[in-house]
């Protein structure tokens, strides 16, 4: 029964197969390589898939001028867009200022954060060289880099960002419990 199940599934995934769907019922075309790569900007924290280029603090400062500061201040201190500059050491503190530099744990998601969705009114704008540039910029301003660096995909991996060790995965947590346990030893009762 089982197989005659899976058998039925194939036909029926067979008669659906892209280029038939294509030709019989016009529900689009594959995609082709370059399509896939022009999607397929994910970063991931090791650096993985970042692209070639390469961009310093310096140009990064005259794109962030005329193409940033508009929206986050021009020192990064934030006005429509957010801050994007300090609150080093502030996390814990009552009044935490979470910003790229205080508290991102990957410098490489600064670099896809920027590459997909920055400028706002123009994401997507910038070249690779660019993003690298600007995403320098931003790290120096942060006091994370030097006023000199020049970052490239292995630069831009090995940078270590302050908050890096600030996020970890509880494993087995039970939110409910830990919900009850703080009642708990607030006095109050666990019935709330
Ligand atoms: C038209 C205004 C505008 C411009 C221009 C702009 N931004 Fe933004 N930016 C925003 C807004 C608004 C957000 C918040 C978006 C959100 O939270 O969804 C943001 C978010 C960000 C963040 C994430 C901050 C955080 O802590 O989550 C970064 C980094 C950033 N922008 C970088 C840049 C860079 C670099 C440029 C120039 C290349 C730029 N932005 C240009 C408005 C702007």
């Amino acid at each position: 029964m089982r197989l005659a199940c899976l058998s039925a599934t194939a036909a029926l995934l067979a008669c659906i197969a892209p280029s038939q769907a294509a030709d019989r019922y016009g529900l689009g075309t594959p995609a082709t390589p370059e399509q896939i790569a022009g999607w397929n900007i994910d970063v991931f924290p090791d650096g993985t898939n970042l692209p070639p280029g390469q961009g310093t603090v310096q140009q990064g400062k005259q794109i962030y001028a005329a193409q940033c500061a508009a929206c986050h201040g021009a020192k990064g201190e934030g006005g429509m867009g957010d801050r994007l500059e300090g609150g080093m050491g502030t996390l814990a503190s009552g009044k935490p200022v979470r910003t790229v530099g205080s508290f991102w744990p990957y410098a490489t998601t600064l670099f896809d954060y920027i590459r997909r969705a920055m400028p706002l009114t123009a994401p997507q704008s910038l070249s690779s060289d660019e993003v690298y540039a600007v995403t320098a910029y931003l790290l120096a301003m942060n006091g994370i880099v030097k006023d000199d660096a020049t970052l490239d995909a292995a630069a831009l991996a090995k940078v270590r960002m302050p908050n890096r060790d600030g996020f970890f995965l509880q494993q087995g947590a039970d939110p409910k419990g830990d919900a009850r346990a703080a009642r708990a030893s607030e006095g109050k009762s666990g019935a709330q």
